[in-house]
């Protein structure tokens, strides 16, 4: 099934290769979950989920909770009088000055199927910032919702960084980590690259902490780009490396296949 997020990163046409890169276990731990495209095509019996984004959470922890309540109530919001670029505007303002939980949940669904290319990024202030996106006629995902809200009983959802989730790892769970990807050219002052606040300390820190639970017997399965970098600091992970077709940079009519990898410390 489909995350009924759209999410830069997301791993849904890779979830066959990633499953079979997955041993059976107690629990699933995905210290960075995104959209869950993961967890929703595997069957643990138990599931932490975490991510550093609590609006994330907050949408996922209601929608675990209230399904078809919050489901309905969310529809409210996609008709066409809200998909003009002045309410969008309007909704997106609510969305970062209100305490009311349930309805920002619902306003961030609403922002992930109105904004440009479903992104999700906030300002210095912390304020969600993309634009209108200009969709001829933006649905809910009604049936991708209820799937979830279906198989999140299962789940545990966390705002966490990922290295507080990792420490949470027991014998007999499984880690999957997809965390926000180095950079692939080595000229983009490697040392000290960031992005979303994932600098090349928390790759190293990420890679030690997953040699660390390996030799604890718990499975830790890492994606990433395939560089130089990467295979330095996952030795001596076994890797498979794979082709991805990317739009590259701002231009849509350039498609180019990228090289990424899945480190397995097993
Ligand atoms: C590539 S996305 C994961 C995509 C996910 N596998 C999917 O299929 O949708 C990376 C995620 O890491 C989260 N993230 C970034 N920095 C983090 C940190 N320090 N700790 C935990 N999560 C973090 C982001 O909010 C984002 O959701």
């Amino acid at each position: 099934m489909k995350p009924f997020l759209k999410w830069a990163g997301g791993k849904y046409r890779l979830v066959e290769l990633i499953k079979s890169t997955l041993p059976k276990g107690n629990r699933l731990i995905e210290p960075f979950v995104g959209s869950g495209a993961v967890f929703l095509n595997t069957d643990y019996s138990a599931n932490l989920l975490a991510d550093s984004n609590p609006d994330l959470i907050n949408l996922f922890q209601i929608l675990q909770k209230e399904g078809n309540g919050f489901i309905n109530y969310c529809q409210r919001l996609f008709v066409a009088e809200n998909n003009t670029e002045s309410v969008f505007y309007e909704l997106r303002g609510e969305f970062n000055a209100t305490n009311d939980l349930r309805r920002k949940a619902s306003l961030f669904v609403y922002l992930n199927r109105h904004c440009f290319n479903g992104l999700c990024r906030y300002n210095s202030k912390g304020e969600f910032n993309v634009p209108f996106g200009r969709y001829t006629k933006p649905t809910l995902p009604e049936k991708e919702m209820f799937y979830f809200h279906e198989i999140s009983k299962h789940a545990v959802f966390e705002v966490a960084d990922y290295l507080t989730t990792m420490e949470k790892a027991k014998y007999g769970d499984v880690v999957y980590c997809d965390p926000p990807y180095v950079p692939l050219s080595a000229t983009s002052s490697f040392t000290n690259y960031t992005k979303g606040g994932f600098s090349l300390d928390d790759q190293n820190a990420l890679a030690d902490t997953a040699k660390k639970l390996q030799k604890g017997g718990i499975t830790v399965v890492i994606s990433n780009h395939d560089t130089a970098f990467t295979n330095e600091v996952y030795h001596p992970a076994k890797i498979i490396t794979f082709n991805v077709q990317r739009f590259i940079s701002s231009d849509t009519k350039n498609r180019n296949a990228v090289s990424e990898l899945l480190a397995v410390f097993a």
